[in-house]
């Protein structure tokens, strides 16, 4: 059987420092450990950007929908390009242009010493936020009127499919039975966004009918936030739009350490043949690039990801287990308590792993 093809975007900043990380590790599986994969290197982000123009070329494009099996995007964002063109050319144009409508950010942590919760430990953190990937305030829709007079306007509009939402809300419960999981929460504000979180809203309940075993609760997302910092423990599942989904992880990475221990699958869930994006939830951090500080244990989470999408799953739960001891044994970077550098938490995944090579 041929390989499987795997893309690499490191993109910008940070992104380019730990998804040099993360590639020893799927150079490890591929040259060491048998995992019949191809690694494609592609040069894209700000510095092709501002080289020649370049952001997602339509060929390049089509080879990722077409063959591959599943792209590692390390992170884009670039001061030197304000307009972040690039940025959403290349996310977006995964995201969108593959399909790819569930954004799987798992919030759990690892060792209770990154928990920053009073009287609470890594076992009250362990939950799954599904994300919707491919609408909501995301897709664009809008556009400024008389910009830069008084009476300017802007305008972005939040689209909300019955497609969208319903199979999004149905990725959650499909995971929560897959995994035993006891409830759904649904996040939403139906109570001032009556037009689309209604739809949310009736929809979640429609579709929590055929997961019985399931229990479907709604938060509004507000309260969501208030809850996850007072107690965390009740939340195995939660479903909601582009927008939130995006800020109530960022606020779950501060429940686990930081977002240098977040990662993320952006699938097609329905169908897990299809190719699939993998990143970790962090940016570029642009005051960390190079100077060998950021935390890579997030992209290495993410190839975890990755490894279960390739059908490798024991090899998702020994990264964990990797991770988990790095934080323990303070083989990290100092965001979590070590004093490592970057590169050097690689070569400790890499020995952990059973790798000869450094
Ligand atoms: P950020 O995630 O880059 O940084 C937020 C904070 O987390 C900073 O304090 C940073 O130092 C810290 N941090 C992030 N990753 C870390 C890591 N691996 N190790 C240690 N600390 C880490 O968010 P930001 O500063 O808001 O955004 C910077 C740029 O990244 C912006 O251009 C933004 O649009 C972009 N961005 C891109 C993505 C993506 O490509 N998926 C995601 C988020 C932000
Ligand atoms: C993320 C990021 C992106 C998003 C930005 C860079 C557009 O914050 O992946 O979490 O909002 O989706
Ligand atoms: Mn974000």
């Amino acid at each position: 059987m041929a390989d499987k093809l795997i893309a690499l975007i490191p993109g910008d900043g940070i992104g380019v420092e730990v998804v040099a990380q993360a590639r020893r590790l799927l150079e490890h599986y591929r040259a060491e450990r048998g995992v019949p994969i191809t690694l494609w290197d592609l040069d894209l982000g700000a510095d092709r950007y501002l080289k020649d123009g370049t952001t997602y070329p339509k060929e390049i494009a089509a080879r990722i929908a077409g063959e591959a099996r599943a792209v590692l995007l390390g992170a884009l964002g670039d001061p030197r390009v304000p307009g972040l063109e690039h940025a959403r050319d290349i996310l977006f144009g995964l995201r969108f242009g593959l399909d790819l409508y569930a954004n799987v950010r798992p919030v759990k942590a690892l060792d209770d010493s990154l928990v920053p919760l009073r009287g609470r430990t890594a076992k009250d953190v362990d939950c799954v936020v599904f994300r919707e990937n491919t609408e909501g305030i995301y897709v664009g829709m809008g556009g400024q009127f008389k910009r830069g007079t008084p009476d300017e306007i802007a305008i972005n509009e939040d689209v909300n499919t019955r497609k969208g939402v319903e199979r999004l809300i149905r990725a959650g419960f499909e995971h929560a039975k897959k995994h035993g999981k006891k409830t759904v929460h649904l996040a939403d504000k139906s109570n001032a966004m009556k037009h689309a979180h209604e739809l949310w809203y009736r929809c979640f309940f429609e579709v929590a009918k055929e997961y019985p075993g399931v229990e479907a609760k709604h938060v509004y997302v507000d309260a969501l936030c208030l809850y996850m910092v007072q107690d965390p423990s009740p939340f195995e599942v939660i479903v909601t739009c582009n927008l939130f989904g995006d800020i109530v992880t960022d606020l779950g990475a501060g429940l686990q350490g930081g977002l240098g221990m977040a990662a993320s699958a952006n699938v097609h869930a329905s169908d897990p043949s299809r190719v699939a994006m993998f990143e970790p939830v962090h940016g570029s951090a642009p005051p960390l690039a190079g100077k060998d500080v950021a935390n890579p244990i997030a992209s290495f989470l993410t190839v975890g990801m990755m490894m279960t999408h390739l059908g490798y799953p024991e090899e998702e739960a020994r990264i964990e287990a990797v991770a988990t001891r790095a934080v323990r044994e303070k083989k990290c970077t100092r965001d979590v308590g070590g004093a490592l550098g970057t590169r050097a938490v690689g070569d400790f995944f890499l020995d952990a792993l059973g790798s000869s090579k450094r």
